[in-house]
């Protein structure tokens, strides 16, 4: 799904589901409630939500809790083809630096990222927001 239009209803369907899953975001400390869903090469779509800890830094992202339900449900050769964000905060929540770096490891370059700036909703291909991933090339 090489779109980045962000009115492509596969994408408002994607956002539709991480919009449900930042209801069951566990925010007590921020109060930012964020959801995540992606679509990945099965088809399937995983979604997560931001799970807070009272030892602050432990706080796992939206981005991230989705990416590894998906790997443990559906096993390591998952490929995410497209990413939706979204808050109930009515702001702006582009994903982390961490999660960038973290979903670079299965996500394909030219997915389309949909999430919510400071100038309303943007979608853009996963390399235009992490050009340059670490990779060891290892694999
Ligand atoms: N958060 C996410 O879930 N995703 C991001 O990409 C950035 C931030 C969460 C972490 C924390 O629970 C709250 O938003 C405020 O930083």
């Amino acid at each position: 799904m090489a779109v980045t239009n962000v009115q492509e209803p596969a994408l408002q369907h994607l956002l539709e589901h991480a919009r449900q899953a930042a209801q069951n975001s566990y925010s007590p400390y921020s109060h930012f409630r964020v959801g995540a869903a992606l679509k990945l090469n099965s088809g399937e779509v995983v979604t997560g939500a931001n799970v807070e800890n009272v030892s602050y830094g432990l706080t796992i992202c939206a981005e991230r809790s989705a990416l590894v339900r998906a790997v443990a449900l559906f096993g390591p050769d998952i490929r995410i083809q497209a990413v939706a964000v979204a808050n109930l905060n009515d702001a702006p929540s582009p994903p982390c630096g961490a999660c960038r770096q973290v979903l670079a490891e299965f996500i394909e370059p030219e997915a389309p990222v949909l999430f919510s700036a400071a100038d309303g909703l943007r979608c853009m291909p996963f390399s235009d927001l992490l050009p340059l991933a670490f990779d060891m090339k290892l694999k």
